[in-house]
């Protein structure tokens, strides 16, 4: 049976480069699924990943349009991996202190599955001692980080904080799922 990758965008730039690393998920076999915070809203529709996954993109804990069931629950039980990509230094801050206030974090919380954390944003911010303390946090309870890289920023400026390439991405998600 093909593995089952839950992936959770939040709301970066990067936010675009998710559905490529969809699209390279399923071309190497895994099952994919996508949430998505409220924010990340902003930058792509839910629709985009609904086209390329044929499922219901959820965004909001309490939609329960589709049937009865606990979607945060249902949905990190059914993940062999979680995959957080782009993520966003206000979602790795929630993720490190446990903070569940949205469909992305509280399903991360109910996860028991490996996770994958794919960092993107202003140099600034990643540099911040709290980013860093909380990256530090997550990586010591056995998450993998892959990435920023170092590149062309959205400001315009060249410094790290960019999405790690997807093939980068796609091969850690494969080597835990492996
Ligand atoms: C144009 C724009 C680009 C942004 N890019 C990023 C980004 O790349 N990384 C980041 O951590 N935050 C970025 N932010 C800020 C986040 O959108 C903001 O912190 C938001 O609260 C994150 O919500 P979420 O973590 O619930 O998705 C950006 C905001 C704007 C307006």
């Amino acid at each position: 049976m093909a593995k089952h990758a839950l992936v959770a965008v939040t709301g970066g730039i990067a936010a675009y480069k998710a559905a490529e690393v969809v699209s390279q998920l399923q071309k190497s076999g895994v099952d994919v699924s996508v949430i998505m915070t409220k924010n990340a809203c902003e930058f792509v529709t839910p629709l985009t990943f609904e086209a390329l996954t044929g499922k219901k993109v959820y965004t909001d804990t309490f939609d329960y349009s589709s049937d009865a069931t606990i979607k945060h629950i249902t949905l990190a039980k059914e993940a062999d991996v979680f995959v957080v990509v782009p993520a966003t230094a206000n979602v790795i801050a929630k993720m490190a202190h446990g903070i569940a206030d949205d469909m992305v974090t509280s399903t991360f919380l109910a996860a028991t599955c490996p996770v994958v954390v794919c960092p993107a944003m202003h140099a600034n911010m990643f540099a911040n001692a709290a980013t860093q303390a909380n990256i530090k946090t997550i990586e010591g309870r056995g998450m993998v980080i892959v990435g920023p890289g170092e590149g062309r920023l959205a400001s315009g400026e060249v410094a790290r904080g960019t999405l790690a390439p997807v093939e980068e991405i796609i091969e850690a998600v494969l080597s835990v799922l492996a």
